[in-house]
């Protein structure tokens, strides 16, 4: 979700205002998906790097997650919508955990959308993680090391319970992955628009949806196998 600080200076407003409006757009994506029939929507909210940002500007975003939560679960949870947060969440403040844990249980039993919020995540701490919980049970002897494949490998991903993703979303006009689901996303695929996040509303995100239904999804097969299993 990129593009709220150019979005702000736009308009002559302090980089938080975009961050507030970011805010509108999310409601909006969540109520598309959930239109839409998606399964699964994995939201990157705060990135590892973040944290590098101006201490105001991270403290104001933390306000914000807190605010959010406050405003936004019970309807989400009358919506039958499933929420997770994904990250190091420990790296957040006691009052966040708290509102996190309790959003997470209080809509743990629903079965619609399936929202992941990535908070304090990187595909590459996500990846550290998964191999240092191998290693360590390489060590004491529970796995053999021949045993680990992709599939051992991402079953210590923090997402390893859900499909991979089959499309990414990314606004603002950058064309890169930033430290995201980097090993999820290894068949995603992939729309970049120069849309400010702020202004994506559910028109861009259908326009995301058409260019992803107009793919072949090969997985290294050739279009004429593809084809033929589809018969
Ligand atoms: C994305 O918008 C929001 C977060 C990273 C929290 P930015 O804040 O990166 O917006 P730009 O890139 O400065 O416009
Ligand atoms: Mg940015």
């Amino acid at each position: 979700m990129d593009g709220n600080g150019r979005w702000a200076r736009a308009r002559g407003k302090a980089r938080h205002a975009g961050h507030r409006a970011g805010v509108k757009a999310v409601r909006a994506t969540v109520e598309a998906a959930a239109e839409k029939g998606v399964g699964y929507l994995t939201l990157f909210a705060f990135s590892s790097e973040n944290w590098a940002r101006p201490a105001d500007e991270v403290s104001s975003l933390m306000s914000l997650f807190v605010e959010a939560l406050r405003r936004e679960v019970a309807e989400l949870h009358r919506n039958n919508v499933k929420l997770r947060f994904v990250g190091a969440l420990d790296q957040l403040s006691g009052g966040l955990q708290k509102k996190i844990a309790e959003a997470e249980s209080k809509t743990a039993g629903n079965s619609g959308l399936f929202l992941n919020v990535a908070v304090a995540f990187g595909g590459r701490w996500d990846i550290v993680n998964a191999a240092r919980s191998l290693a360590s049970r390489a060590a004491a002897g529970d796995i053999d090391i021949a045993s680990i494949d992709d599939e051992a490998f991402a079953s210590g991903l923090q997402l390893a319970d859900i499909p991979d993703p089959d499309l990414l979303i990314r606004t603002g006009g950058e064309q890169r992955i930033s430290n995201f689901m980097l090993w999820n996303l290894a068949y995603a695929e992939l729309w970049f628009t120069d849309v400010l996040w702020p202004e994506f509303d559910k028109a861009e995100f259908d326009k995301a949806l058409a260019y992803f239904a107009g793919k072949q999804r090969r997985y290294g097969h050739t279009g004429e196998q593809v084809e033929a299993a589809e018969c």
